[in-house]
């Protein structure tokens, strides 16, 4: 199970790889890149980016249902992404204090920093499920390795 997944991810790589090179613009790269992670992955419910724009965490380009537009400042997994500059793996959303539920079919949620070619944080990319634990150290370690194509 846990290979098919590394697997699977490792696939997605060379794939992205080979679709973004060359291509500059930013949103036109997130744009592939969720295209390509929701319709491969199992269990993805939502896939997508949220960008600081002004202090602010806007939607960016995602798939999946309808997702909030603007996340209120410091609350919330994505916003911990961004303030602990780090992964944040989130097992079960209910247990998570301040946990932004825009849809409550969501139940685990992974949030991985963005970095510009500068290496400033410019976003997260934000994953939901639909099943409890859907997480692991394969999915942070291939999804961190998924996330710097972004800004090569
Ligand atoms: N759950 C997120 C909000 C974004 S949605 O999951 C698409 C959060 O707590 O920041």
């Amino acid at each position: 199970m846990a290979d098919k997944k590394e697997g699977r991810y490792k696939r997605i790589f060379v794939q992205l790889k080979d679709l973004l090179n060359g291509k500059d613009d930013m949103l036109s790269r997130m744009a592939t890149f969720n295209a390509v992670l929701y319709h491969k992955m199992d269990g993805f419910f939502w896939v997508g980016f949220y960008l600081l724009k002004e202090n602010k965490l806007l939607v960016g380009p995602y798939q999946g249902p309808l997702a909030c537009i603007e996340l209120p400042a410091n609350k919330g997994v994505c916003w911990a992404g961004i303030n602990r500059r780090q992964t944040v793996v989130v097992p079960d959303v209910h247990e998570f204090p301040g946990h932004i539920a825009c849809d409550s079919r969501s139940k685990s949620e992974i949030v991985i920093p963005v970095r510009d070619s500068n290496k400033d944080i410019i976003g997260v990319l934000d994953i939901d499920s639909h099943f409890k634990n859907n997480f692991d150290h394969i999915d942070i370690e291939q999804l961190e390795r998924l996330v710097i194509l972004l800004s090569e």
